[in-house]
């Protein structure tokens, strides 16, 4: 792009000014003259802008007491000649491309973007970008310039590592929330453990159980038997009643013969034998019945105040099966915890082959960015102390930050930083070189030059040459 002239009216604290450009181009003029406003101008009729970006701002531009300004400027690019001209009437805005009314759009479809005409058309325009804003802009361009041929871009990439170590994060606090949980459980379960071993509830408990067990058992026996005698007993009073009251003359019960009075004497005695064993044989039972039923009585009593001790033995408020399902809990969370682990393995393979990716891509755009640039360098990524790169910019001069170079050394970086810039975006606008005074030896770009510098008590005059 070459700018043929510029004409500014009401502009600034310009009336009516009009110059016609060379390649090379020097305004001179004492402080206020309107050196820089040439700059302003330029940004303007092409953008409709300041020179930091700020459409709104532009109508600080109309010069003071004053409603209209125009600014008009003649231009080459590609070959084609335009006629621009923007206008402010009052609050209205327009620009017009060889006569015709055009939108900001058009301008910059010949043109190309504002911002990329902002970064090397002022030498001080691209160092006031944020960090981030910087990297974005140098990292685009290096992305859409043909130099290096990479399918995966930085910010893909970097999208995915943040995704990545946003994953690690969560996961490490999930990790930790069921660590901690673990911990509770095992306390819990330790803690029970420690109480059945140390307090005899549990065991007193079982022993009592047994007892009662035993006594119960007993208590069932000495029923049974207590049953036994009692139908022994009730055997033994019905045979008696059944025994009969035999004379003379009746027929013997078990061989029906005729009783005679010998006869009846050895039956009577045989009965009366009979009697007295069955007599004996009761009274046994009768004595037997009463220590069974003593027996018995006791084992109940004994039974009673088991019950009753057993009752008033503590429960066990954890029982086994609390304890069973805590380990359980225990052993789901360590199952987690190992799927968290696997999970994190896995993504720090994926993370290291991506950072190995950025890595290699880093070094082969830094390259190029090394290739344009002999006294300045601009750096991309951060290496940290483990070797990993982090997304970072970084402006130097001889190895110093670009914030602390002096006037001259920031003109001369930038003026490789705008060198770097044409080259990958393929443009070649102007640069305009304000308080060129501060600068002794100066490295022209092959671009058209614009610059400007005080000179003592002149008015603001131009030295064009070819
Ligand atoms: N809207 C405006 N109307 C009138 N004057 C303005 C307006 N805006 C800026 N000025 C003045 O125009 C003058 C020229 O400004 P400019 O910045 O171009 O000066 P300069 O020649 O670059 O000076 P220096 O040598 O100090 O850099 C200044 O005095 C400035 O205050
Ligand atoms: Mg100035």
């Amino acid at each position: 792009m070459e700018i043929k002239s510029l004409t500014l009216i009401n502009f600034k604290n310009q009336d009516h000014a009009h110059y016609e450009l060379k390649k090379v181009n020097h305004f001179f003029g004492d402080n206020f003259t309107g050196k820089s406003t040439i700059g302003d101008a330029i940004a303007y009729v092409l953008f409709g802008v300041t020179k930091f970006g700020y459409k709104l701002h532009t109508n600080e531009f109309v010069k003071m007491d004053k409603t209209n300004m125009y600014v008009q400027l003649d231009v080459i690019n590609d070959g084609k000649n335009y006629k621009i001209k923007r206008e402010r009437h009052g609050s209205k805005n327009r620009v017009m491309i060889d006569g015709v009314v055009a939108k900001d759009t058009e301008i910059e479809e010949i043109f190309g973007s504002a911002e990329l005409f902002l970064y090397t058309f002022f030498l001080d325009t691209f160092p006031t970008l944020d960090k981030k804003e910087a990297r974005e802009f140098i990292i685009k361009l290096l992305t859409q310039s043909g130099y290096v041929k990479e399918e995966a871009t930085f910010d893909s990439m970097e999208k995915q590592l943040t995704a990545i170590r946003r994953k690690e994060k969560e996961r490490k606090n999930r990790s930790s929330y069921y660590c901690g949980q673990q911990e509770v459980l095992k306390k819990q379960i330790e803690q029970t453990t420690v109480s059945v071993g140390t307090e005899t509830t549990t065991q007193t408990r079982s022993l009592v159980e047994e007892e009662i067990n035993q006594l119960t058992m007993n208590i069932q026996d000495n029923t049974m038997k207590l049953n036994q005698l009692q139908s022994e007993e009730k055997r033994l009073n019905n045979e008696k009643m059944a025994t009969p009251n035999l004379q003379v003359g009746d027929s013997c019960p078990t061989c029906r013969q005729i009783l005679f009075s010998e006869q009846l004497a050895l039956l009577e005695e045989e009965t009366s034998q009979k009697e007295a064993n069955r007599t004996s044989e009761l009274y046994r039972i009768r004595l037997e019945k009463e220590q069974v039923t003593e027996i018995i009585s006791k084992y109940q009593q004994q039974l009673f105040s088991l019950k009753e001790k057993l009752y008033s033995l503590p429960v066990d408020e954890t029982p086994n099966h609390l304890v069973k399902q805590w380990q359980q809990q225990v052993n789901d969370i360590e199952e987690k915890l190992h799927q968290l682990n696997l999970e994190s393995t896995e993504d720090k393979n994926e993370a290291s082959l991506i950072k190995a990716a950025i890595a290699n891509l880093a070094s082969k755009y830094q390259l190029v960015i090394n290739q344009q640039l002999t006294r300045s360098s601009m750096i991309l990524f951060q290496t940290l102390k483990n070797g990993e790169l982090r997304p970072d910019f970084q402006l130097q001069y001889d190895g110093k930050p670009y914030r602390v170079l002096s006037t001259s050394e920031k003109m001369r970086c930038m003026l490789e930083v705008v060198h770097l810039i044409s080259t990958l975006s393929e443009t070649n606008y102007p640069v305009f070189i304000d308080n060129l005074e501060s600068i002794t030896h100066l490295e022209p770009p092959a671009t058209q030059i614009i610059t400007a510098s005080v000179k003592k008590g002149s008015p603001l005059t131009l030295y064009s040459k070819e």
